[in-house]
């Protein structure tokens, strides 16, 4: 795209479904009864999280002029700030580093902070489709897939973008979702290392318990999966997650491949059996729909494949043995 095509001024609508949330009792504001009904699916044990909070729900327009290469994140700034100050979403970093602000556009589970608004404009006809299909393993994420030929549009084309909370999560308010669940599971999966404290001895015989050497090869098995920034896109993405109660999910499952990887790491049997309960590996489908839009380029539905194969082989190990 050149200078004079990213500076080019647009006319859109963002067309956002928008929701706000009945009031909260006080018993769950003071942390929910203790009597509450407990997931039938999950191994957690922790209670069952409603997936659509009761509240009013509708579809608001708002008209922009924006730059072709602004964000999709400058278009709801400078909504609050001159239209509607009551319109709710989350960012922080604004450059893709911290994960808070993932929605779905156009029905794709994104990050608003690197979504730009010339790859996610389309003609606001109900007859236009964006079919943009599934990515084979292997392939890199293509930021330009959704991207219209801008020059080809006919004059006096609308231009929408449509907005919603990311999917798979309950909406907390407007395009905020509570992405609490993934937070509990992956916390539940230890995402932390655990070395096994044996303390290394310098060449001549003093303790040098800080280091853990790693060759460039074993650094570069975990390296991408560290990028992970618990964003959301893969989970809401995924046809199963739908909140976490029936299958961990695959951002969870990444941290746990994460640590598998890493050598340095002491409790693979530990990570492996915590996968094993009817909640873990044997709940993904490999549908590969979170391979698509990870934002840090991580092959997700490849990494759940071969952590599920670890697992599978540690099970079989385990009924072998018990035989
Ligand atoms: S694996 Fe990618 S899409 Fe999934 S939570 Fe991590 S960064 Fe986000
Ligand atoms: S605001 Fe931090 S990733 Fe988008």
């Amino acid at each position: 795209m050149t200078t004079a095509d990213a500076n080019r001024m647009l006319d859109v609508t963002l067309r956002i479904a928008r929701f706000t949330p009945k009031p909260e009792k006080a018993s769950r504001r003071r942390g929910g009864s203790p009597f509450a009904r407990k997931s039938p699916f999950s191994d957690s044990g922790s209670p069952a999280r409603s997936s659509r909070t009761r509240g009013k729900r509708w579809t608001q327009d708002y008209q922009v002029s924006v730059h072709a290469n602004d964000s999709v994140l400058d278009c709801l700034l400078t909504i609050k700030r001159d239209q509607d100050p009551s319109l709710a979403f989350r960012y922080s970093c604004g450059h893709g580093m911290c994960g808070s602000d993932a929605v779905a556009i156009n029905g794709t589970p994104t990050l608003l902070c690197t979504a730009k608004v010339r790859d996610w404009v389309k003609p606001d006809s109900p007859t236009f489709t964006d079919d943009e299909g599934f990515r084979p393993t292997g392939e890199p994420v293509d930021d330009d897939a959704h991207a219209l030929d801008l020059d080809a549009l006919e004059p006096g084309t609308a231009l929408v973008i449509e907005l919603a909370a990311l999917p798979g999560f309950p909406t907390q308010r407007d395009l905020i979702a509570d992405v609490d669940p993934m937070l509990d599971q992956i916390r539940r999966l230890k995402p932390y290392l655990e070395a096994d404290g044996a303390l290394k001895i310098t060449a001549d015989g003093r303790i040098d318990a800080f280091e853990y050497l790693q060759h460039p090869e074993q650094l570069s098995r975990y390296e991408l999966l560290s990028n992970c920034i618990a964003c959301g896109v893969c989970e809401g993405s995924c046809p199963v997650y739908a909140g976490g109660e029936a299958f961990v999910g695959p951002a969870a499952m990444i941290m746990v491949s994460r640590f598998l990887n890493d050598s340095r790491d002491a409790i693979a049997d530990t990570r492996l059996e915590s996968l094993m309960g009817s909640d873990g590996a044997s709940a993904c489908q490999s549908v590969r729909a979170c391979s698509m839009h990870c934002p840090k380029g991580i092959d997700v539905g490849e990494e759940l494949w071969q952590t599920i194969q670890k697992v599978d082989a540690a099970r079989k190990a385990r009924e072998t043995a018990a035989a």
